[in-house]
């Protein structure tokens, strides 16, 4: 059976995607993970100048998931536009773009650069939790303020990331991407948390504040996608649904919330075998109730 999915005319052998991440810096390493059978890989946030990110220990694992807070770090940019290139040759596959930056000027220098290196598709991480100052993804304003920055330097496809933080406003946000120019949305980033070390009596993360991922992230990025679904599917505008998910089940329900495509990051800090064993699940669901990919995208949203 083919689970063949197109964003926007970007072909991806299949819906699972590598969402930004640690795994996403060195070209190798996102070789490995489409190697391993994602059906395209992202980048980890390029940024418009080096940055150190935040000190030890940027991770940590708790009940339901995980919490991080690395802080953004960014070699110089000409060298993480140069090992773009090399994924970009290096990947017999779809490579995602995820670029980041303090202002609406500097996403649009980063974003020029970037297209030029050829990726499939350019991601605009406007949620992360972990970096001073707001997240432009919780205010609509701001957020087109940024895609329009950059629309017309992006030759791709430009997919827009947003946040769980305020999933109030998030159907506000997804609109005013959309109208902006936005061609995709991925949904969503971490969720703004904390994990105390009970006998030190301190926050475990250096930042004190981490991005929660992971399964208990999952009910809540589910119910974004439902919502941005609710929004944004009269404009024929494809989700990529990203959160918790690490089994076809979990997939499947994301697509049928709405997403096209599904985000994996967390899942694969237990082993690339996740692409694999999520397919076959996906795949073995699908023949049993005779279903395409296609028909199963949006289905919660029928009465
Ligand atoms: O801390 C970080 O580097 C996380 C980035 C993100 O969630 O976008």
């Amino acid at each position: 059976m083919s689970l063949e999915v197109r964003l926007c005319g970007v072909r991806l052998r299949n819906p699972t995607v590598l969402a930004a991440g640690v795994l996403g810096t060195s070209p190798h390493i996102l070789k490995r993970v489409y190697d391993a059978g994602a059906g395209a890989v992202t980048t980890k946030s390029i940024g418009p100048r080096e940055r150190e990110g935040h000190p030890n220990p940027v991770v940590v694992e708790f009940e339901c998931g995980l919490l991080n807070a690395v802080g953004l770090p960014s070699p110089p940019l000409e060298e993480s536009v140069e090992n773009l290139r090399r994924a970009v040759k290096l990947v017999k596959g779809s490579v995602i773009a995820s670029i980041y930056g303090e202002t609406a000027a500097d996403f649009r220098h980063v974003a020029s650069l970037v297209s030029e290196a050829e990726p499939a598709m350019v991601e605009l991480n406007i949620s992360c939790p972990n970096v001073e100052g707001r997240i432009p993804a919780l205010n609509p304003a701001e957020s087109a303020k940024i895609v329009g920055a950059v629309r017309d330097v992006v030759k791709q496809p430009l997919i827009v990331k947003l946040s769980p933080t305020d999933t109030f406003t998030i159907k506000e946000v997804a609109r005013a991407v959309v109208d902006a120019g936005a061609d995709v949305i991925a949904a969503v980033n971490t969720m703004p948390a904390m994990v105390i070390d009970v006998d030190f009596g301190r926050p475990v993360l250096s930042n004190r504040r981490g991005g929660m991922s992971g399964a208990a992230l999952r009910p809540i990025a589910v119910r974004c996608v439902y919502d941005i679904y609710e929004e944004v599917a009269d404009a024929n505008v494809p989700i990529i649904g990203i959160g918790g998910v690490s089994s076809g089940r979990d997939a499947l329900e994301m697509m049928m919330a709405g997403a096209s495509a599904v985000g994996v990051g967390t899942a694969v800090l237990k082993g690339l075998d996740v692409f694999k064993r999520i397919l076959a699940e996906m795949e073995e669901f699908l023949e049993k109730r005779c279903l395409s990919l296609a028909e199963v995208v949006g289905m919660a949203h029928g009465r």
